[in-house]
């Protein structure tokens, strides 16, 4: 790989209090850039001002979104370490993601020691407090001026930083959930298992008219059936019926979240009885009829884990757990934000400093 090329910021910016901290609207000083070029592959490696991008407006991914993203985080620990949360997983999956979007691969390795250099310069970014972090988002936009519709032969990956607090408002509390009967997020065969923008353009509608209801995220459905569950907003979703956790089966349409792989591992872990299967919300609300649905909860890399207080299904609801956060949820938030904030030891090799 040819080396990083550093241009430095005449002006360092300040990190703002940890009260200020909302999620993804204040950027570091610096980011990392690299281009793709067909023929050449992908080249120029740089870290360079935080600043406007100029770009064609007939490039391809204005167009017709082809594009990737990540989000990952690194955390200042307790002890003053600054470490990434698992971040070989969120590269891996970045690759495939690139992969569904014939977007050129990226090498691992490479984007690693791009990520962890620019880290470096950016320390002081990184909040301290308990719940805050620095939100890593790794993306690629395919940049040819090209109005017609094919694969770009030129590219730009970008890694941006941003320091952030908790991602709900609302804190760690229980949110009451639509279950969606009309809009559907992803079918297999599409773009659902990847980190894509249109994944994310496509539950804007449904989630307005959520809020326009009052209710604070949507369950997704499996497209075709309209049964199956796949999962709710932006998260993995996770039941624990009658002690058992069971999540959906990544089935082509769902995302592979990197929380959701650390919730199962854990829960295993700890002796849990744990299962990726089809899921359907029939079984959910028979569960709950049965006096079964211990907790319903969600999971992803901004909030962690966002329990589930209510389920309204075509007009039937049904309160989980009194509406509050259940005691699985807070095991599960608890241990995984101490790891990350150094509080508790590092077992499984998640954390690099
Ligand atoms: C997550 O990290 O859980 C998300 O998918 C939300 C992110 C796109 C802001």
């Amino acid at each position: 790989m040819s080396d990083i090329t550093v241009t430095k910021v005449k002006q360092v910016g300040v990190l703002p209090t940890d009260k200020e901290l909302g999620f993804g609207t204040i950027f570091t000083d610096h980011m990392f850039v690299m281009d793709y070029t067909t023929g050449k592959g992908w080249h120029s490696p740089r870290i360079v001002p935080y600043a406007e991008c100029a770009n064609y407006p007939a490039m391809i991914v204005f167009h017709y979104g082809q594009a990737i993203f990540e989000g990952m985080k690194a955390f200042r620990t307790e002890d003053n370490r600054i470490c990434v949360f698992r971040p070989y997983e969120y590269l891996n999956r970045f690759n495939r993601s690139a992969e569904k979007l014939c977007i050129p691969k990226m090498d691992v390795e490479q984007i690693h020691d791009a990520l962890f250099q620019l880290l470096a310069l950016e320390k002081n970014w990184v909040p301290g407090q308990l719940g805050t972090s620095l939100y890593i988002r790794p993306f690629v936009v395919a940049d040819e001026p090209h109005l017609g519709v094919k694969v770009a032969d030129s590219f730009k990956l970008y890694i941006i930083l941003s320091p952030v607090g908790a991602y709900y408002k609302t804190g760690f509390n229980p949110v009451s959930i639509k279950v969606e009967d009309k809009y559907v997020r992803a079918i297999k065969g599409g773009l659902g298992e990847a980190k894509t923008p249109a994944n994310y353009a496509m539950s804007l509608a449904a989630q307005q008219d959520a809020y326009a209801e009052g209710f604070g995220q949507v369950l997704w459905l499996d497209a075709v059936h309209r049964k199956y569950i796949e999962e709710v907003g932006t998260m993995n979703i996770l039941f624990k019926i009658n002690g058992e956790i069971i999540t959906p089966e990544l089935n082509g349409s769902i995302l592979g979240g990197i929380t959701r792989k650390t919730v199962l591992e854990l829960s295993r872990s700890w002796g849990l009885k744990t299962t990726e299967r089809q899921i359907s919300i029939d079984e959910v609300y028979d569960a709950y009829a049965k006096g079964q649905l211990d907790e319903v909860f969600g999971s992803g890399t901004a909030a962690v884990i966002s329990p589930v207080g209510e389920l309204s299904w075509k007009g039937q609801r049904i309160v989980i757990n009194h509406n509050q956060t259940g005691p699985y949820a807070q095991k599960l938030f608890d241990y995984i934000t101490g790891v990350q904030s150094g509080k508790i030891a590092d077992q499984f090799g998640w954390m690099e400093e």
